[in-house]
């Protein structure tokens, strides 16, 4: 058996008297990727920020690689690195001194955060920008940079909530085979994304979740198999026969 580095039991949360995550249970294993797929509004940020120690669940228990989230906050911390959904960047910052003062807040000297800096910048393809301020950048650089800060510190769990929304697909590929990559050196990957050849693409095992609740969980095959014949099935279909056809918000 694979070792869980992830383990979320039972979480829930919710705003007001909205039931936001409803009973969510899962594991990852050390080196997967796991997938989090679900239409708007089904809980995978508000997951999301459980796992990765911005929210307190209302109930249930994270432990990351035997650390409980709530007993040993930063022991777990020191092992996640997190991709949010929202833009989190200086726009008046160049991309370099946006990763520089991002690795010195977590802790590194400036030669740390220096070495860190320039081999994220180059990793995402964006050293010939370095000295230039974000605001001019695309919604697909923002990404990137957006990804070389929640690198920084070297994290061998990675939080990615819908790194790829509305960007341009020379962007959008370059953050694959970054993942993939990491993938390679024995990251474990948490991937939100609603976009779903991607996620057929990429993870080893995916979750779909709606109203704040896991209504299926397997390999990308497995859940094809389950509702015709896998080869001429599309994770798509799956999908919308679990969530149904209604819009969302
Ligand atoms: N801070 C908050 N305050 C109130 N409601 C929230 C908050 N965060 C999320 N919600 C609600 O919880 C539900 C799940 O949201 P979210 O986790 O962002 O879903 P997803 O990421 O799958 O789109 C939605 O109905 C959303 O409006
Ligand atoms: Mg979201």
């Amino acid at each position: 058996m694979a070792e869980l580095f992830l383990v979320a039991d039972d979480l829930h949360k919710s705003f007001n008297d909205h039931k936001a995550v409803n009973g969510v249970t899962f594991t990852i294993a050390r080196n997967e990727i796991f997938g989090l797929l679900g239409p708007n509004g089904a809980g995978k940020t508000t997951t999301i920020r459980m796992l990765s120690t911005v929210l307190d669940p209302d109930a249930g228990e994270v432990k990351i690689s035997g650390f409980s989230t709530r007993e040993h906050p930063n022991e777990a911390r020191a092992l996640i690195g997190v991709c949010p959904q929202e833009l989190a960047l200086y726009e008046d910052l160049s991309a370099f001194d946006n990763l520089m003062f991002f690795g010195r807040l977590v802790g590194m000297n400036s030669r740390e955060a220096k070495a860190q800096t320039m081999s994220n910048l180059a990793m995402m393809g964006l050293e010939t920008r370095a000295k230039d301020k974000v605001s001019k950048f695309s919604g697909g650089m923002k990404r990137r940079v957006n990804l070389g800060i929640a690198l920084m510190g070297q994290p061998k769990l990675l939080f990615l909530d819908e790194p790829t929304v509305g960007i341009d697909p020379q962007s959008r590929n370059k953050i694959f085979e970054t993942i993939q990559g990491l993938r390679q050196k024995g990251m474990t990957v948490l991937y939100t994304t609603h976009y779903m050849e991607e996620a057929d693409r990429l993870c080893d095992r995916i979750a779909i979740m709606d109203g704040g609740k896991i209504v299926a969980m397997d390999t990308s095959r497995a859940l094809k198999a389950n509702i015709g014949d896998p080869d001429k099935t599309t994770l798509e279909d799956v999908f919308l026969k679990l969530t149904g056809r209604s819009l969302r918000d």
